[in-house]
């Protein structure tokens, strides 16, 4: 059984990334399980905190990226950017980065839910750069973006879904992480990785 962590970058209770999220945890294939992690629970990162403990939310929250076959991410764009609370969630991640922080190797996609008719794909494309950096792996040459979202969620037999051409979409960014899941994309960064840091004085 492979794990897919969903992340919601937006703490607003009636999120739109939320809804997206729960949709796309419907739309995972047999052996697949979904996990989810509320990154409004972490506090602000502050490097004064990484002693012989760090706080257990963080803690939980590394073992949790480390240990999910893939990561799944939902969020909004806010002023043309990637919500603050995502990028505090990737700098806990990202630490320490000895021998490998827990982002290294881990597949991730992202989608974008937002009320624009044409904005958005910023924020998808801080969290892709953001990521790779920190030595994950992620879909490249596809974006999600579902624009006008309000409108784009359909009821079915008591479910919330969306409608066909943005299931499709969505489904499709879905089956993109699985691939690199199954092709264990991450074994070629995670070795670079380790030459790297053995590179290291
Ligand atoms: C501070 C702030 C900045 C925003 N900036 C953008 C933006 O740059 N691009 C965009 O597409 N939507 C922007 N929006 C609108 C969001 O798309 C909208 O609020 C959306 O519902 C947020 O996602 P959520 O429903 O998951 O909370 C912004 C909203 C807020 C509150």
């Amino acid at each position: 059984m492979a794990t897919i962590l969903f992340l919601n970058g937006s703490l607003r209770r009636d999120s739109l990334n939320g809804r997206l999220s729960r949709v796309a945890a419907r739309e995972l294939p047999e052996g697949y399980h979904a996990e989810f992690f509320d990154v409004g629970t972490l506090p602000f990162y502050n490097a004064d905190l990484e002693g012989e403990t760090v706080p257990d939310v963080a803690q939980r929250f590394r073992d949790a990226v480390r240990s999910a076959d893939g990561v799944f991410v939902t969020t909004p764009e806010y002023n043309y950017a990637l919500p603050g609370v995502v990028k505090n969630a990737v700098d806990w991640a990202s630490r320490p980065m000895l021998p490998r922080n827990s982002i290294v190797g881990t597949p991730m996609n992202v989608a974008v839910a937002t009320v624009s008719a044409t904005n958005g794909i910023r924020s998808l494309t801080d969290l892709k750069r953001i990521w790779a950096n920190c030595g994950g792996v992620t879909v490249n040459s596809f974006d999600f973006v579902l624009q006008n979202a309000p409108g784009k969620f359909i009821e079915q037999g008591g479910v919330e879904t969306l409608e066909p051409v943005s299931l499709t979409t969505l489904r499709f960014a879905l089956e993109n992480l699985e691939r690199l899941i199954e092709h264990k994309a991450g074994q070629v960064i995670e070795a670079n990785w380790d030459a790297y840091t053995a590179s290291l004085p």
